[in-house]
């Protein structure tokens, strides 16, 4: 059966990090994937999840099965994270909470479950989205579709063409919308565009599904939940990918939650045991190291404190590497303008780069960014700043600089 296979493409981000592991250029840099590095180019564990761990070691964790939807008390924690301790939606039992394998498991679970209840429904995906999000959907047996979000002449949401697609979509249809960091382009929606795209979800009842990957990366955790908190407010049924893996720092203990809003706290419970249904044969139960990190940081008032401060002194550091990018393309005579990168928000700058300009980045100077010209601002440090302003300068020029050598 084996024998028979082509070989299949490599995935188009996590396969850049399997190449850039095999690269041996010592100037080399992995842009592609979006993991935070901090400013001696390592990516940390915080402070506060070490802390968590020492207290969950000296406890002692056990290693039995966590229940199918994940350990018990944390959805409550992450409901107040996304809609603050007092929305009417959890106190009134309207809102149910699903550990899940990460942000993509979290998605994922959502596919199955969507999959399962409303076969027919059309996913409809922001243009350009994250690239595994239309394999996510249809891999559950999605149909899938997409709405026009980016425009590239101004580096911002092309808002009105948004609204006018989003009035076109079916009753009973998915919208994905990213909660904040708008993942490649990190264009977000203003207070009112959320505020237009809530009223216009729940006239034509959409169902807004929510991936909210980078909580805390863009203005603060409880800014960045202003577009999920008026969606809330305004739709009587909504649900939301978590991830922690970002601002927990917690990439590879697969930490996440599906939360789902229902009209009733009935509907809510019910919809619940058709989402444990659709996880029980697929991974059974979710790991359950880095939820416990997670739910013993969100309820310890002191660790929260320290979690925190340290989001916040990630957040900054991005936007000092962003400012850094942008001045140094400048400064190395850019032939065009780069101070947008400055407006994005999150981990990532859609420099505008074309997938020739982005392999001769690789091929050239060893600098690894997604063919769409998606770059994790995130992955920059002081030490490779200039050298990537410089290469990018120079692919855009088409010459190479003869102080920068190749390799
Ligand atoms: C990214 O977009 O780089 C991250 O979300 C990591 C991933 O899984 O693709």
């Amino acid at each position: 059966m084996f024998d028979r296979l082509d070989p299949a493409p490599a995935d188009s981000i996590l396969g850049l990090t399997e190449a850039f592991k095999r690269d041996p250029n010592p100037r080399k840099v992995n842009l592609a994937v979006g993991v935070y590095k901090d400013a001696q180019g390592r990516t940390p564990v915080l402070a506060a999840v070490r802390e968590a761990e020492r207290r969950l070691l000296a406890e002692g964790e056990d290693k039995s099965y966590l229940p199918i939807d994940g350990l018990p008390g944390l959805g409550s924690q992450v409901q107040t994270l996304l809609f603050g301790a007092r929305h009417p939606a959890c106190r009134e039992g309207r809102a149910v909470t699903t550990q899940t394998p990460g942000g993509t498991g979290a998605l994922r679970v959502a596919a199955d479950f969507l999959a399962r209840i409303a076969p027919e429904a059309t996913v409809w995906l922001s243009r350009p989205t994250w690239p595994n999000h239309p394999n996510i959907f249809q891999a559950a047996g999605l149909r899938v579709d997409v709405y026009p979000y980016f425009d590239p002449a101004t580096h911002g949401v092309d808002f009105q063409a948004l609204l006018d697609a989003v009035a076109q979509i079916p009753s009973g249809d998915v919208l994905v919308l990213h909660g904040c960091c708008h993942n490649p382009t990190g264009a977000d929606l203003t207070r009112e565009q959320w505020t237009a795209v809530a009223q216009m979800a729940a006239e034509r009842g959409i169902l807004p599904l929510v991936d909210f990957a980078y909580q805390g990366f863009a203005q603060g955790l409880e800014e960045d939940a202003q577009g999920i908190r008026i969606l809330a407010d305004h739709c009587p049924e909504m649900m939301v990918a978590s991830s922690f893996s970002k601002n927990f720092g917690l990439y590879n203990e697969r930490a996440g939650a599906l939360t789902l809003i229902a009209e009733t706290d009935r509907a809510a419970a019910i919809a619940q045991g058709h989402v444990k249904r659709v996880v029980r044969p697929n991974y059974s139960n979710p790991p359950a190291h880095g939820a416990r990190v997670v739910y013993t940081v969100l309820r310890d008032p002191q660790l929260r404190a320290l979690w925190e401060e340290e989001v916040r002194e990630m957040r900054d550091r991005i936007h000092a590497m962003r400012h850094l990018l942008a001045e140094s393309l400048h400064e190395l005579g850019a032939p065009r303008d780069f101070s947008f990168i400055v407006r994005q928000r999150g981990m990532f700058s859609y420099t505008g780069l074309t997938p020739e300009q982005v392999r001769r980045l690789r091929e050239r100077y060893a600098i690894y960014a997604v063919s769409s010209g998606r770059i994790n601002v995130a992955g920059l440090t002081q030490a490779t700043v200039e050298y990537v302003a410089q290469a990018m300068v120079d692919v855009l020029t088409q010459g190479i600089p003869q102080d920068i050598p190749a390799s």
